[in-house]
């Protein structure tokens, strides 16, 4: 039955569920970062009408279903729809009055007091009241209450350690972002810090309203009130602890100042923006570079492009040779600059980009893609040849003999020999498909192997893409991985890229071949840093690669995940990021990117900036999506 109208703000569901009232009361959705607030955000679009009784019926029957409303609250909202009043100014009450001084706080948890707030004056729309408008006075004061309560939260922020911070802070206009920066300011000097986490809370306080509009207080009720809740880390300052010092977010020119401060004597390389310090670029530091990076994004999410700009900056700043395998032939463009590129940097990276040589399956010349079988490590012929160490044992010891014997020998020869096991060996090439490799180079000198430990070739980009055959790439990855593992000792450094790990190096390799680059990839990983050996690898998923090259990635760049199994993976692979910034990937757009490890030692976020370089793979544009000028509507 319906409660009575003489007497709504008592009604039992207001008493017993005040807590938890405000998500049904609201007529708006709160949202820390403009994303759905899925159920919740479902409640309030049903209360969104109160003219509508079928559509408050059925949020009332979603709020009692969920236990958040009692059978009396539900009776009176659906019938209670126009009991609004208008505000045009908000009443004197009820504001927690003085703001605290610091210090001086009581009570546990946020004061949910402080900022004076205007007085404003309760008008009725009279023609909108009906009988229950003594109830709908009291809803709107509630509302009132709560919006002049959450509005005089203090940005103010706690730390116990200097290192480390608690904050508070209202939702109305609220200014922090996980990933963004904060100065501390105890009227000293500012400290900087960075916020790590943010999150809606609530707490309730007990107050006063009014039973009529214009009324005196005289009904005691809880108003829950939110407030966004965060934790940061402090970047600057002293490592003193601190209680009650306001915090506001951080000027650009405030964060640039801390990067100028606290950046190490290494080349800088700049990536692009960061995403939330509006005007400053964000320069990774070069010397990171010296341990393994994974990089990481959807398909379409700007891994490739990214990885171009990181390759770029390189090349201009540093002096590290470049290695890269490159199954799409993404890089083939590496050296030829855009046309719309800035002219100083065009300039400058013309300079290093006389190092960059492409090696193509149809390049001509000193150029072209090509592998001498002799040059390529038994274990990796074996693979190719499919040949078990134990299952084909007489086969695998002929052609361990065979290599050993210094001049491998040609198909014919294998066919005519005496031997049968050899014979056996030609036949296996011949069914294989091996000996029709377009990557052999019968009668050439010189193979891309030659460039890669080529000292004047700065930036050597194996254009895989160009081969045919999947077994062309994977046996030419291991024999580029196989080499550089065997001449570690040379001790010089070398950034080897692979972009698209997954196909060099995944975490269940298809066949022998794959397994074969794969461990030789694992191996780099594990040992290869102290020999100079370092691996910048790009993947989709961070499930997708050997999980012993991933465990041993000390840098990460993080593009889009669509997948929260993708960034619980991440998270627990990069347990040094926090991974309420590594959550943030699901939000990225195109080109953005969370950056963490050596080279930025603080996380940060960033948007990639643009190309220098042709990219030798766009996207195919989706012209086919244009809107006909004729449409049916
Ligand atoms: N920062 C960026 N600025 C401009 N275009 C970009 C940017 N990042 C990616 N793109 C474009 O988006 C498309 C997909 O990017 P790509 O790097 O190939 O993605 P992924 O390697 O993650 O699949 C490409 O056509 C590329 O040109
Ligand atoms: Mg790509």
């Amino acid at each position: 039955m319906p409660a009575s109208p003489a007497r709504p703000a008592r009604c039992s569901a207001m008493n017993a569920t005040v807590s938890e009232m405000p998500p049904a009361m609201d007529l708006s959705c709160t949202s820390r970062d403009g994303a759905d607030e899925g159920e919740r955000s479902k409640r309030i679009r049903y209360l969104r009408s109160p003219d509508d009784t079928a559509g408050a019926t059925k949020a009332i029957s979603t709020l009692r279903w969920t236990g958040r409303c009692s059978q009396n609250w539900s009776i009176y909202g659906a019938a209670s729809g126009r009991s609004r009043g208008q505000h045009e100014q908000a009443p004197g009450w009820p504001t927690l009055s003085d703001r605290p001084r610091p210090g001086n706080s009581s009570g546990p948890g946020p004061r949910a007091v402080a900022r004076p707030i205007a007085p404003r004056v309760w008008r009725w729309d009279s023609s909108s009241v009906n009988v229950e408008s003594g109830l709908g006075s009291q809803v709107e004061s509630f509302r009132e209450a709560r919006r002049n309560l959450e509005a005089s939260v203090l940005p103010l922020a706690t730390s116990l350690d200097g290192r480390q911070f608690s904050f508070q802070a209202s939702l109305h206009g609220l200014q922090f972002q996980a990933g963004g920066y904060a100065v501390l300011d105890d009227g000293g000097t500012p400290r900087l810090g960075q916020v790590i986490t943010l999150d809606l809370d609530q707490l309730s306080a007990e107050v006063t309203l009014p039973t009529h509009p214009g009324g005196a207080p005289e009904n005691r009720t809880q108003v829950p009130i939110r407030y966004a809740h965060g934790e940061g880390t402090i970047l600057e300052g002293d490592a003193a602890p601190f209680h009650d010092v306001l915090v506001r977010a951080a000027a650009g020119a405030e964060v640039q100042a801390w990067l100028e401060r606290s950046a190490r004597p290494n080349a800088k390389l700049r990536l692009g923006d960061l995403t939330l310090a509006a005007g400053v670029p964000c320069l990774a530091d070069a010397g990171g570079f010296d341990r393994h990076t994974f990089l990481c994004g959807q398909s379409g999410s700007g891994k490739t492009y990214s990885l171009g700009v990181i390759l770029e900056r390189l090349l201009i700043e540093t002096d590290l040779r470049l290695v890269i395998l490159d199954p799409n032939s993404d890089f083939v463009r590496l050296g030829k600059v855009r046309g719309a590129a800035d002219p100083v940097l065009a300039k400058r990276y013309q300079e290093a980009a006389r190092g960059v040589a492409v090696y193509s399956a149809d390049a001509p010349g000193k150029r072209r893609l090509r592998l001498h079988a002799a040059e390529i490590d038994p274990a990796t012929q074996a693979a190719a040849l499919r040949l078990d160490p134990i299952a084909d044992r007489e086969e695998y010891a002929a052609l361990a003999d065979l290599l050993a014997s210094q001049s491998p020998p040609t198909l014919e020869a294998l066919s005519g020999s005496d031997h049968p096991q050899a014979r056996r060996l030609g036949l296996r090439v011949r069914n294989l498909g091996i000996d029709r490799f377009t990557v052999w180079a019968p009668g050439e000198t010189g193979s891309v192997l030659d460039a890669v430990h080529d000292q004047d070739a700065r930036c050597v980009v194996i254009d895989l893409g160009s081969l045919p055959t999947r077994e062309e790439q994977s046996l030419t990855a291991g024999a580029v991985l196989g080499d550089l593992w065997r001449r570690r000792q040379e001790r010089r450094p070398v950034l080897i890229v692979i972009d698209e790990a997954h196909n060099v190096c995944p975490a269940d390799p298809p066949d022998q071949l794959v397994a074969q680059a794969a461990e030789h990839a694992i191996r780099i990983a594990a040992e290869g840093r102290k020999f100079g050996l370092y691996l910048l690898v790009a993947t989709q998923r961070p499930q997708k690669i050997a999980g012993n090259v991933l465990s041993q990635a000390d840098n990460l760049v993080l593009m889009r995940l669509n997948s929260l199994a993708d960034t619980a993976f991440t998270q627990a692979a990069f347990s040094f990021v926090p991974p309420s910034l590594i959550d943030r990937a699901v939000t990225f757009h195109q080109g953005e990117a969370l950056i963490a490890g050596k080279i930025s030692p603080q996380p940060a976020l960033l948007r990639f900036g643009t190309r220098i370089t042709e990219e030798g793979g766009a996207d195919v544009p989706a012209t086919w999506a244009a809107a006909r000028s004729e449409q049916i509507r």
